[in-house]
């Protein structure tokens, strides 16, 4: 079995169990100012989770792409990627823990056929001051699945202290560890946020691996949580029944399931190899590497680092690519470029000859062309991106070497200076030691990885505090702005054509600002006319309505969208139509809108005060009401 034939046998089973499948979500977030990337499959979920009805149901499965940037730094061991896919399961209100669990179980032992033996499962341990209560019924259940399978699974209290005892299977954890949000642990939690105890999948690689006694853990007590690499977490069922209030939780209006699973780990433990860059969905790109390096993986653990950062940074490159990231100074731009950069020091590193990286997008789009085919559609897209990244970072490193010839020049090379060589010139601290070496000048490497440390931070705080995209938040003011700009990108496209389509967008209390694809500068003129549109739908009350349809129908009916191969066969459209039945605007839609136009009225008129180039092809408008 290999990783699409696993993918396709968790959705088969979700499918019969009643499940609607649905595609992959973009890996950059809309109306989701909270977060760059999509980082996990329950992300463009959340809506449903809290109530809001799916058009499909109330059970969905899909593999969701997932892109995590906190990861980059890990990137180079066996098991961590920053790009992965999520396979994931939902219940709003629906099912819950005992069909959760049973399901798993015959997932995991029967559709994949691993060996029971070999899987632990951790649990809540509850915690009094949260009144959260241990999750007994999970470990119960769990328990009763294995002595069905002939085990007599012990349950561990104290692994994390204790170590792991003969027969134990199944441990509980405190909320650092079997506690799920999108912020993290319970304290972290604010107001509002959904979350709750999960119960997480381990498979065991085994001693016989040699992996446990070879790692620096290997003098403290092994549990499947204790990062040696024996164990690897394989999929999480969040129980997720809680909500954040300011003073503590209360319960949702609905019992939900959240579960999701690494594809690329599954892969590892059915082939029982815990390289997940020796799986299958990596191998035509491995070869590729190889071939292009003259070097084979495996052979020197340094090559073996490199091959494995280029391995996860080109997928991930190739897949933001393909969603429409492209490399620049900030934001999503900013993590790609990082990726292509690094990714050229390593091949590089490897002996791969300038330029030729990009020679192996083709490996990566048509391992995916049947599950992901707009990746395979913009292949020659996607080089030419990747190509001209490194060429520019190319550039930068010949000055780079200007500047640090100059510097070496007085005898000299502070840490202070090899940090600045890095940020302002791309030099990686790797060539600056080498070559100053070659003139016997030893850089001071604290001083840089502090100097690095303080920047990173700074750049943490910063993007931690910053709104990157779609809604600011879900105010009255912010949700008239993200009417009105409905309302704008269907006046742009009746004055400029239908090839405009939306590119982007950012909306604060202050403005919309919108970015949609047009080839050059818009007179004033038309933007007089597409302020009157707007305005006129505004002052018509029209009604803001959503309608589930048929995806192909939408299409046909001309419903304004980008990105239609996201959305499930069964889409939600929002309209907003005049008293008169005049339809101003149909678009594909996730809300939150006004009920009505005249909600919008109360903040102003639509104003367009600034039209320019956004990037290539791409234009931008900023709106204000006044
Ligand atoms: N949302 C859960 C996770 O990402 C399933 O682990």
């Amino acid at each position: 079995m290999n990783a699409h034939e696993i993918r396709s046998a968790y959705l088969d089973f979700f499918k019969e169990k009643g499940h609607a499948i649905t595609p992959s979500a973009p890996l950059v977030p809309e109306n989701d100012p909270t977060t760059l990337f999509t980082g996990s499959g329950m992300q463009p979920i959340i809506p449903f989770l809290l109530g809001e009805k799916h058009p499909l149901g109330t059970r969905i499965a899909d593999s969701q792409k997932c892109f995590r940037a906190q990861d980059i730094e890990e990137v180079g061991d066996n098991r961590h990627t920053t790009f992965f896919e999520m396979l994931g399961n939902w219940s709003f209100g629906d099912y819950f823990k005992q069909e959760q669990i049973v399901w798993m179980w015959e997932f995991l032992t029967e559709r994949i056929g691993l060996d029971p033996h070999r899987l632990s499962f951790t649990c809540f341990r509850g915690n009094e001051e949260l009144g959260i209560p241990k999750d007994t019924e999970a470990a119960e259940l769990w328990k009763k699945l294995f002595r069905e399978a002939g085990i007599d699974a012990k349950i561990g209290e104290n692994s994390k202290e204790d170590g792991i005892h003969e027969g134990e299977h199944i441990f509980y954890y405190s909320e650092k560890k079997n506690w799920w949000s999108r912020a993290g642990v319970p304290g972290n939690m604010p107001a509002g946020e959904p979350g709750g105890p999960d119960s997480e999948m381990f498979w065991d690689f085994g001693a016989k691996l040699g992996l446990h006694e070879a790692s620096p853990w290997r003098d403290q007590p092994c549990h499947v949580n204790c990062d040696c690499g024996r164990f690897v977490e394989i999929g999480n069922n969040v129980f997720m029944e809680y909500k954040r209030t300011e003073s503590g939780f209360e319960k949702l209006a609905q019992k939900n399931v959240d579960f999701g699973g690494g594809l690329e780990r599954l892969m590892a433990a059915k082939n029982d190899n815990p390289d997940i860059f020796r799986g299958d969905i990596f191998d035509t790109l491995r070869k590729k590497l190889e071939e292009l390096s003259g070097k084979t993986y495996g052979e020197d653990i340094s090559h073996t680092y490199a091959f494995r950062i280029l391995m996860d940074h080109m997928r991930a490159s190739v897949f933001l690519i393909g969603d429409g990231v492209r490399p620049s100074n900030t934001d999503q731009g900013y993590v790609l470029r990082r990726l292509i950069r690094r990714s050229v020091r390593f091949a590089d590193m490897l002996g791969i000859q300038p330029n030729m990286l990009k020679t192996s997008v083709a490996t990566i789009t048509d391992e995916y062309a049947s599950i992901y085919p707009s990746v395979k559609e913009q292949e020659q897209e996607i080089e030419e991106v990747l190509g001209k990244e490194e060429s520019k970072f190319r550039e930068t490193l010949v000055r780079g070497l200007k500047e640090l010839e100059k510097r070496l020049a007085s005898g000299t090379l502070s840490g202070k200076d090899a940090f600045e060589l890095f940020s302002t010139y791309g030099f990686p601290l790797e060539m600056t030691q080498e070559i100053a070496q070659e003139k016997g000048i030893v850089v001071d490497e604290e001083t840089y990885r502090g100097e690095f440390k303080k920047h990173r931070d700074l750049s943490r705080t910063a993007s931690a505090g910053k709104f990157k995209g779609g809604l600011a938040d879900h105010s009255a003011k912010v949700t008239a702005f993200h009417t009105a700009t409905h309302l704008l990108l269907a006046a742009l496209r009746k004055e400029l054509g239908n090839d405009v389509h939306q590119a982007g967008s950012n909306i604060t209390e202050e403005r919309t600002r919108f970015d949609f694809t047009y080839p050059e500068k818009v007179p004033r003129e038309t933007l007089d006319r597409v302020e009157a549109y707007v305005n006129e739908a505004i002052e018509a009350g029209a009604a803001v309505g959503t309608t589930v349809m048929d995806k192909e129908a939408a299409k046909a009916a001309g419903v304004e969208g980008s990105f239609w191969e996201k959305y499930p066969e069964k889409v939600t459209v929002y309209q907003v139509e005049g008293p008169d039945s005049t339809v101003y605007s149909q678009e594909l839609c996730g809300g939150p809108h006004v009920k009505n136009t005249a909600d919008i009225a109360q903040f102003g008129r639509f104003k367009i005060v600034k039209e320019e180039a956004s990037s290539a092809g791409v234009r931008r408008i900023k709106a204000i009401l006044q």
